[in-house]
């Protein structure tokens, strides 16, 4: 989401679905649900449908057509599935998917504009199957991916999975923060600190703030059982945002593209399993 770091975590109902209903497990130190092995099964069920629904809308990023077109495609499939959008509801949220298009951070709201050649987005797609939740996003372009645009895609991919390799019990969250920000800028691209990841599982947003800079053997240890999304955004400029007036688009203040990728992992007494990982193998925007 990438979470405004600077609001406090509200677990909101949506009916049935989204309550933190589990009542065995346990709560950490840091308040970070520790949840059980059987419960990988539910995560990787909720993330591989949002995950292919990503695989699935591939094929119609192309010029002309409307961030709007895309969004319905995705309430479509969601609704197909027979699951529930996590963001339609969602603190006043209307649409099935965020669609962050150049210089859009995050949180970009569909509607008519209508992508050109060249123009690079992020499609983020929360689903619910049985209670869970599935949260992941990926970069896509329409038409032709210029060179710079393409380096930042595949830096800010990298730079996820820098993250997702530095979790494994023992480690810290400051550690997978480092991984990130230090590959980051070692390219000479800047890591956005306004929006965060974030624990998750039988609810959509719940501790730690995963941030993607920080400094090693900082911040909460991991432990086996904490499930949690890392969804770096990575920009070409400098890292500050600013959200626009209807409250949800947050852009580079700068003006300068921005790029993000995001994964649901869950931590395992040797090191991790993501839930969100594409069954068509598929992430890089020109793969179609
Ligand atoms: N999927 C986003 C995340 O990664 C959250 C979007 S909330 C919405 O956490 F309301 F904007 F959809
Ligand atoms: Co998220
Ligand atoms: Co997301």
């Amino acid at each position: 989401m990438a979470i405004w770091v600077r609001t406090a975590y509200i677990a909101v109902g949506k009916k049935g679905t989204c309550v933190d209903d589990r009542t065995k497990g346990r709560l950490t130190k840091d308040g970070i649900r520790i949840y059980e092995p059987e419960d990988f099964a539910g995560m990787h069920r909720a993330g591989e449908l949002a995950a292919r629904i990503l695989d699935d809308i591939a094929a119609m990023i192309v010029p002309g057509v409307s961030t709007g077109e895309i969004d319905a495609e995705i309430e479509r499939m969601v609704k197909d599935a027979e699951a529930v959008s996590a963001t339609i509801g969602y603190k006043g949220y209307q649409h099935a998917s965020c669609i962050s298009v150049n210089h859009v951070v995050c949180h970009g709201i569909p509607g008519e504009k209508r992508l050109q050649d060249g123009d690079i987005l992020n499609v983020d797609v929360t689903v619910i199957v049985d209670g869970w939740f599935g949260d992941t996003s990926r970069m896509y372009v329409a038409g032709k991916l210029s060179r710079k645009a393409e380096r930042l895609i595949q830096v800010t991919h990298d730079a996820l999975f820098k993250g997702i390799e530095a979790v494994r019990p023992g480690n810290t969250f400051g550690d997978i923060g480092h991984a990130i920000q230090a590959y980051v800028e070692a390219q000479r691209m800047s890591v956005v600190r306004d929006f965060c990841g974030h624990g998750l599982g039988r609810v959509f947003h719940a501790p730690p703030n995963v941030l993607h800079y920080g400094r090693p053997g900082t911040g909460a240890v991991l432990e086996p059982g904490m499930f949690f999304t890392i969804e770096p955004m990575v920009n070409l400029g400098r890292p500050e945002t600013k959200v626009l007036a209807d409250d949800w688009t947050a852009v580079t203040r700068d003006k300068s593209l921005s790029a993000q990728f995001e994964h649901s992992v869950g931590v395992t007494e040797t090191g991790v399993e993501i839930f969100t990982l594409s069954p068509a193998g598929k992430f890089h925007p020109t793969w179609g």
